[in-house]
């Protein structure tokens, strides 16, 4: 799949994206699950003066962070390791309690996550207790996988690859749709990440081809009644 290069880059602008608009909202703490390496244009650095910490469960990749994160971060950031199917201790961990207040408004990131939890794992149980630990006008950002609408040849093909390199479960728009459940979808709603407030920065592929889909949803504020 020659466009996977392009599809990862997207990915990193659709992160881009999401955390400024955040910013611009308010927030200031970011908890990101599946961080992946932090290089060049993540969450830190987009929002300097945000508290992050990043969680992988890489152990390579939280190696690798620790040692780019090194003293440059101003203390803004931690990274630890943790894994997505285990929320309970990721939400305990003594640097996420310590760093990050649950009373305020954080942005969750789950970026090209979730398609590496299948259901029998309990993904949507690991986003329902995350999101439950936030305060109201929290936000949760998604992007996954899927293969609606994608060339039969194309999916048997990406099937083929990862059945021999790890376990994923690419979902349908429904299916990501419910990791959504009671909150409120941010306009433009799930969408190809490429449609998602687009700025004009792109790698000139089409959503469709790239096969990610993308959301932002906020955990409601009490009502005023
Ligand atoms: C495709 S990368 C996405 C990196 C980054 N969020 C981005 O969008 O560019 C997926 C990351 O999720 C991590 N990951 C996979 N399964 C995980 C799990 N169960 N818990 C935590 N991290 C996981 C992988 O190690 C990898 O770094």
């Amino acid at each position: 799949m020659p466009i996977t290069m392009a599809a990862s880059r997207e990915n990193r602008h659709f992160l881009r994206r999401t955390v400024r608009h955040l910013t611009q909202l308010g927030v200031r703490q970011f908890l990101d699950i599946g961080a992946g390496l932090p290089s060049a244009g993540n969450v830190h650095e987009i929002a300097p003066e945000a508290r992050v910490v990043y969680v992988d469960n890489d152990p390579v990749v939280i190696a690798h962070a620790e040692v780019l994160m090194a003293g440059g971060d101003g203390g803004q950031v931690r990274v630890i390791q943790g894994d997505v199917r285990d929320p309970n201790a990721i939400l305990e961990d003594p640097q996420v309690i310590e760093h990050l207040d649950f009373g305020q408004p954080i942005g969750l990131l789950m970026v090209g996550l979730l398609h590496f939890v299948r259901d029998q794992e309990g993904a949507h149980q690991a986003v329902a207790s995350c999101v439950s630990a936030l305060a109201p006008g929290s936000y949760l950002v998604i992007s996954h996988g899927t293969l609606d609408g994608f060339d039969p040849q194309k999916v048997a093909g990406v099937r083929s690859v990862y059945e021999h390199a790890m376990s994923y479960q690419m979902r349908t728009r429904a299916q990501i749709d419910r990791f959504f459940t009671g909150l409120e979808l941010i306009e433009p709603g799930l969408v190809p990440i490429t449609d998602w407030h687009p700025d004009g920065i792109s790698e000139g592929v089409s959503g469709q081809e790239i096969g990610i889909l993308g959301g932002l949803g906020r955990v409601p504020l009490p009502s005023a009644a």
